[in-house]
């Protein structure tokens, strides 16, 4: 049986140890920062196992999924994994002394995966000996029922590291999609500019809230408008990425007046009860 490592047990490190448990007979290791920051990480897990016996899973076969997970906070519990997950903040720093930490304790074949949504792949990999075996795996919330991982090649990615990569996305039952290292990679890029310009739209008065969303649902078969997923991912972590690809791509994803009033004003969408709609 091989080992599979996941460091961070957030939001989406949780997701991904669930999926991988659920999918592969591996064992799946996820490593924190504290023993507190697993109350969280089981937490999820209870919310990822209701939601799988909803699709027709029995509570067997979850409880077995769930309890194949070790815990650790011992970074050297992550020697003998073939594979490593890193999905902690969002952060180049904190990335980068996790990489190069881990390749001190792994051996030289260990695949480095990381789950930034935006941070170029060879930046955080130029702390590393081996930058040829870090590849970004970019998965979605919620894991288990997102079919997409967006691979990311740094600018060492080996073609060996793509290729084993892809048959484990194969295996987990992912479909995947390769992108060079730019900002954005492919899904951000495309889904934010739309983003934006609706945004503008609304900035420049051409229709409403509910007309802009409705276009877009019923004109390109979206399941969701522009306007209500700003709302679901939250107006504060837009902007956020607005700004980053306003700085690194230019005018395109200028962040609109529109949003940065409604983030000044707590409106954050879902999360906050109100955004673009209201959720009271
Ligand atoms: P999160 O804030 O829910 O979880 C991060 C976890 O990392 C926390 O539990 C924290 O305790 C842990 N952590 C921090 N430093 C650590 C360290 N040195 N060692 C071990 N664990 C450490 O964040 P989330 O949302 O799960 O995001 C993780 C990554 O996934 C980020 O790079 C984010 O950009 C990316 N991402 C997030 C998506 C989302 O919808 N939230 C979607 C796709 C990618």
């Amino acid at each position: 049986m091989r080992k599979i490592g996941v460091i961070g047990g957030g939001l989406m490190g949780s997701g991904i140890a669930f999926h991988l448990s659920s999918k592969l007979e591996d064992s799946i290791i996820v490593h924190e920062v504290s023993e507190e920051a697993f109350t969280g990480t089981r937490q999820r897990f209870d919310r990822f196992g209701k939601n799988a016996m909803k699709r027709g899973a029995d509570e067997s076969t979850v409880g077995s999924w769930v309890n194949k997970i070790d815990y650790t906070t011992n970074v050297e519990d992550l020697t003998d994994c073939v594979l490593v997950i890193e999905a902690v903040y969002e952060n180049l720093q904190v990335k980068q002394e996790i990489f190069r930490k881990l390749e001190t304790v792994v051996n030289e074949k260990t695949i480095l995966a990381t789950n930034t949504s935006g941070i170029s792949i060879s930046e955080i990999g130029s702390v590393l000996t081996h930058p040829e075996r870090l590849i970004g795996t970019h998965f979605f919330n919620p894991v288990p029922a997102m079919k997409l991982v967006e691979l990311i090649t740094g600018i060492h990615t080996s073609q060996e590291t793509i290729e084993e990569i892809k048959m484990f996305c194969e295996k987990i039952g992912k479909e995947v999609v390769v992108s060079n290292d730019f900002p954005g990679f492919i899904v951000t890029r495309v889904g934010q500019a739309m983003m934006c310009e609706a945004l503008r739209c609304l900035e420049q008065g051409v229709a409403t809230v509910e007309d802009i969303d409705k276009g877009m649902r019923l004109g390109y078969n979206y399941p969701m408008g522009p306007l209500e997923l700003i709302d679901l991912i939250g107006l504060d972590t837009e902007l956020k990425i607005q700004q980053s690809l306003f700085e690194e791509l230019g005018e395109v994803f200028r962040p609109s007046p529109v949003l940065k009033n409604m983030v000044a004003g707590g409106l954050l969408g879902r999360k906050s009860g109100k955004g673009f709609y209201n959720y009271q």
